[in-house]
């Protein structure tokens, strides 16, 4: 579990979980591929590809033909404050703010008097070469304060935060202070700063909660949890007939459908690629039917003061297993044949599994599964691990969960299910 929280504090934006997570390939010995170069791919070798520093394919070709692809998608952002491209603007009295925007649909109140720092990355000019550099300030850089309750007594009778008044982030003291100045200073020379994507995050560690440790609180749970988990099972799948396949999208808190996010054609075009250069061009419609897909996103657990929240029998619990979800109008993608090769996967590798349904008065969330297939129309199931308070800047799970993720993603991509 340390790991796992190691690797949600050095993630705190979507392009840091994709750093981490090619860092770890690269020293698993996996090989890297650029979208604008050709593809030379030898049977036996593993690989990724990383399309705007911010989602990430990864596959293991086999050393004899592949039947199909077998493969598991999380996403790699979460709900969170976006600084504007002239950030300082805002200036009052003596205090400097950051001008952001929100970034997904958090829950507003989490964000209030806890520090925050910023993290994300910059583009500069070397030469005549533009170059993109990841920054994490690591520090208590900027806080957004509450009004005193003697001030505004309202509060706790349900207070709608005003995204341009109530959030915006406290950063300096001192009215000449630039952000410019500070990033220039932080990468260490006087390069010109000509884009920004920064963020501004939870800095709180994850840690063990409950008397006998069995929860866990971390900032970003929804998804990284995912897409730790799913990363594990990947690494430890023995080779067998099929291409497996690792994703993580971007932008699924925003709706998917950006360059990189599921709603583009970067799964579909790298299965493509891989297809074509193993000398199977007339067979990838075969491919793709012979093919599965995982998306795996949080769902949401049984909560403890609000139980009402849930169906009467479809519920989650914390530490209860693998969810398995499913949507009558089908914004989950499991049906009878897809979850049962679920259920079957987990019964053979003893995992526990659970169902989820929305209750049938609650229009719930979506994930990317629905969006993916659009593209790449394989068969597909929906499942996450339960958790609590999605969408909070620090959400809470089972400390158990995680473990159960490994186990079914490595029995998955080991499939022996037909
Ligand atoms: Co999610």
């Amino acid at each position: 579990m340390e790991k796992f929280f190691s690797f949600i504090e050095k993630s705190p934006t979507s392009y840091h979980a994709v750093e981490n997570i090619r860092q770890r390939l690269e020293e698993e010995g996996f090989l890297s591929l650029e979208e604008k170069d050709s593809y030379l791919l030898e049977a036996g070798k593993s690989y990724y590809v990383v399309r705007n520093d911010s989602s990430l394919l990864a596959f293991k070709l086999p050393k004899n033909s592949p039947k199909g692809f077998l493969l598991m998608a999380s996403h790699s952002d979460s709900p969170c404050f976006k600084l504007k491209e002239e950030p300082e603007a805002i200036t009052q009295k003596s205090y400097v703010k950051f001008n952001v925007e929100k970034y997904g649909g958090m829950i507003d109140s989490t964000w209030l008097d806890r520090p925050l720092s910023m993290a994300g990355r910059v583009v500069v000019k070397e030469g005549k070469e533009l170059k993109t550099k990841l920054i994490n300030f690591e520090e208590n850089l900027c806080i957004i304060p509450n009004v005193a309750i003697h001030l505004n007594r309202e509060i706790n009778q349900g207070f709608a935060y005003n995204a341009q008044v109530d959030l915006q982030p406290l950063w300096s003291g001192q009215e000449d202070d630039s952000l410019d100045a500070l990033l220039k200073e932080k990468l260490g020379n006087d390069q010109e700063i000509l884009g920004k994507d920064l963020f501004v995050y939870n800095r709180q560690s994850g840690c063990f909660l409950g008397k006998n440790k069995e929860f866990i609180g971390a900032p970003r749970i929804d998804d990284l949890e995912c897409a730790y988990g799913t990363l594990e099972g990947f690494l430890q799948a023995k080779a067998g007939d099929y291409c497996n396949v690792y994703c993580i999208f971007d932008n699924e808190e925003v709706g998917s459908s950006t360059r990189q996010g599921a709603d583009s054609d970067f799964l579909l075009s790298n299965l493509e690629r891989i297809t074509y250069s193993l000398g199977k061009r007339e067979e990838l419609s075969q491919m793709i039917a012979n093919s599965f897909l995982v998306s795996a996103d949080n769902g949401h657990g049984l909560h403890p003061n609000h139980p009402e929240k849930s169906d009467s029998k479809n519920y989650p619990l914390l530490n209860k297993g693998i969810v398995i979800k499913y949507h009558g109008n089908q914004k989950y993608t499991t049906d009878a044949y897809t979850g049962a090769v679920i259920k079957a996967i987990c019964k053979e590798a003893e995992v526990p599994y659970q169902i989820y349904h929305n209750r049938s008065d609650i229009a719930g969330g979506s994930t990317l599964g629905n969006i993916s297939i659009s593209h790449a129309s394989i068969p597909t199931a929906d499942i996450g691990l339960a958790q609590l308070a999605m969408h909070s800047s620090f959400e809470t799970a089972g400390s158990k969960d995680l473990e159960y993720l490994i186990s079914f993603s490595k029995a998955f991509y080991e499939k022996e299910i037909e």
